[in-house]
């Protein structure tokens, strides 16, 4: 009764990384237990996860090299086996929430989230690109586009093309305060998607600055965001704060890679006690204003409170 803060398996969403093939699981040394998956592994996985309550997943695909160029069709092409999963998934698990990653950088030969050209980002030329993507994530049964992006007025754009074709009902939640951080590490090793040139510190914001994500926040819930994402999300709390104050929408924080890889890390070597410093981690994000909490802890929160 006296305690200010809830936080339960309700609150969290579990990423998951998906390739193509068949009896894959292979883990990303970088995050340890969690797993490249092919669909076929991955389908029982989710049900165990299920077992223990986890409803709202994150999909990532890791996609081969040969099928990446510099304007991401693999994204939307028909062959698509993520495309193919988020369908497969669906239909196995209808009451499950399927949220996906918009951005072009999975399946980029340059590695970066926008479309490059002489070593430049193009904001505006990525705008069809992202919305082809978002539309084929749509008609495969999506639940909620997630663009990870972070170009300007690709929010508006998406939702335009989705609401033409119908998909009014398909929600966004947009990663709206996206600092460029040293924290995705692990991500990047998991999916090879790290930039092949340069760095993300065009589209990505200034760790040195707040009221960027109160403008950055305020132009996609303009556009027509439904949730609004700060990552990441301990070392942004004040963000999740302000924002949670500002805006009558949902606010999600994803607890990244980077951030999961060193609890993992100080536990190995005996340094902190992982139930009790992941519960204080996901604790502290809550405190600060998140309704969700995207986190690679998903599975052994869950195990834990069960
Ligand atoms: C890229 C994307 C990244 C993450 C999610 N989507 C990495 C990046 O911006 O380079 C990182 C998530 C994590 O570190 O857990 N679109």
């Amino acid at each position: 009764m006296i305690e200010e803060t809830q936080l339960g398996v309700q609150n969290l969403i579990y990423p998951l990384f998906i390739e193509d093939g068949n009896g894959i699981k292979s883990e990303i040394k970088s995050l340890p237990n969690n797993f490249r998956w092919s669909l076929d592994t991955l389908l029982p996985e989710i049900e165990h996860c299920v077992s223990l309550g986890i409803d709202k997943y994150v999909l990532f695909p890791a996609v081969n090299e040969s099928k990446k160029d510099k304007i991401a069709s693999y994204s939307y092409a028909d062959d698509n086996f993520y495309l193919d999963a988020i369908q497969k998934i669906k239909a196995e698990f209808p009451n499950l929430v399927l949220m996906s990653d918009v951005a072009m950088d999975p399946y980029s030969s340059d590695g970066h989230d926008g479309f490059v050209e002489n070593g430049e980002i193009l904001n505006d030329k990525t705008l069809p690109i992202l919305a082809k993507m978002s539309l084929a994530q749509a008609q495969a049964g999506i639940d909620i586009i997630g663009p990870s992006d972070m170009m300007d007025g690709r929010i508006g754009y998406i939702r335009s093309v989705l609401d033409d074709n119908d998909f009014t009902d398909v929600s966004i939640m947009s990663y709206s305060a996206k600092y460029a951080s040293a924290f995705y590490g692990p991500f990047r090793e998991a999916l090879d998607s790290a930039p092949k040139g340069g760095d993300k510190k065009t589209y990505q914001m200034n760790p040195r600055n707040k009221r960027e994500a109160l403008l950055e926040a305020q132009l996609d819930f303009e556009e027509g965001a439904d949730i609004i994402m700060v990552k990441p999300a301990t070392c942004y709390l004040d963000i999740i704060h302000i924002l949670k104050e500002r805006f009558n929408i949902p606010i999600t924080a994803y607890n990244v890679s980077g951030e999961y890889a060193m609890i993992h890390a100080a536990c190995q070597n005996g340094w902190l006690d992982y139930d009790s410093a992941m519960s204080e981690m996901l604790l502290s994000i809550r405190r600060a204003g998140a309704d969700g909490i995207l986190t690679y802890f998903a599975k052994d929160f869950a195990a834990l409170t069960k």
